[in-house]
């Protein structure tokens, strides 16, 4: 595995926004992580990343490792690194991840210049060259521009290519195509595939949109309240999902056909930091609950390839 995290839990004072994560990603595989809003796809990022400290949280348990190096001991020094060289970071808003006041061309060259040790000339060229491959139109006539001349489409692509100006073995890329509309939204996706399936790059792909999962992801963890509840091959869990929140998100994809306004959530709300149920954290909202969910938590099991928190797929089923 390129990136495996395990038993992950993490704290910010009395609260715990992960408690028990564990996922992995290869090369040339897109892991996807989806969820309702809160459940930690963000925080699992960010702890990936070394960001906790800087948010006020810590690591409490667990490791995350990295090309065979756990990375939960590394200081701010060695992150600084990593962090936009071997891995890199997406996030939703490209306004900030660009610097306003700097041309997008030098931007992408900066990291470059910083993680690759390219001098100024062989940086523009690598950004030139990466602008294009991006599919950014005119790209000598873009380099010049400041980002708030470009569109929101345009600007995630610089995004992009200043995340791959470090060359990266592993992106994280968080809802990035959330503030984007529709038919921009597939291009960026698209482009992530392709650099996926040509340079061999892990990446994570965190989205509410199971349907982005289905068609994009080699495998997916779905998280609820700060867990994976269910995690495995996206063939295995869309043919036949096992935890009843899997079920829910995957019936709340809009099918074609279907009548506008049809469109439904899952009902009941996610419930606060502070005020969790006992036992299985979906328990109010489930369908199928049992009493054994209101009292104790499901540990999460792992069998043929796939794994599941719930008590009914548990081996200490009651
Ligand atoms: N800076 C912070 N300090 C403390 N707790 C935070 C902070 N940011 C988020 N949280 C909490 O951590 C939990 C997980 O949040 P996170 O942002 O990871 O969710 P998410 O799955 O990314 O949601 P979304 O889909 O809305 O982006 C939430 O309960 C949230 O309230
Ligand atoms: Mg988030």
């Amino acid at each position: 595995m390129l990136l495996s995290v395990e038993n992950l839990r993490i704290g910010f004072g009395p609260l715990e926004p992960l408690v028990g994560v564990d996922l992995g990603v290869d090369k040339g595989e897109i892991l996807g992580l989806v969820g309702e809003s809160g459940s930690g796809k963000s925080m699992t990022a960010m702890s990936v990343m070394g960001l906790l400290p800087l948010m006020g949280g810590r690591i409490k348990q667990g490791r995350i490792v990295f090309d065979g190096t756990d990375l939960t001991g590394l200081g701010e020094k060695a992150y600084r690194k990593l962090r936009g060289g071997r891995i890199a970071l997406i996030t939703q808003n490209p306004m900030t991840s660009l610097d306003p006041v700097v041309r997008v061309g030098r931007q992408i060259d900066q990291t470059a210049e910083l993680h690759l040790g390219l001098s100024r000339k062989a940086a523009k060229a690598r950004t030139i060259e990466l602008m294009d491959r991006m599919r950014i139109p005119a790209p000598q006539h873009t380099y010049e521009q400041f980002p708030h001349q470009l569109s929101g489409g345009l600007r995630q692509r610089i995004v992009i290519a200043m995340a791959l100006a470090g060359d990266p073995d592993l992106l994280i890329a968080d809802e990035p195509t959330t503030a984007l509309d529709v038919t921009v939204q597939a291009q960026i996706i698209q482009l992530l595939v392709e650099l996926v399936r040509d340079r061999g790059l892990g990446l994570v792909l965190i989205t509410h949109d199971m349907g982005v999962i289905a068609q994009t992801c080699d495998r997916v963890a779905v998280m609820y309240c700060g867990r994976v509840v269910e995690y495995g091959p996206v063939a295995t869990i869309f043919d036949d999902p096992r935890h009843p929140y899997t079920k829910a998100l995957i019936s709340c994809i809009p099918q074609v056909g279907m009548a506008p306004g049809s469109l439904t959530g899952i009902p009941g709300m996610v419930p606060s930091a502070r005020d969790m149920p006992p036992g299985c954290r979906f328990n109010p909202r489930c369908d199928s609950v049992m009493d054994i969910c209101r009292a104790r938590e499901p540990q999460i099991n792992t069998e043929a390839g796939r794994s599941v928190a719930c008590f009914l797929y548990a081996g200490d089923r009651p």
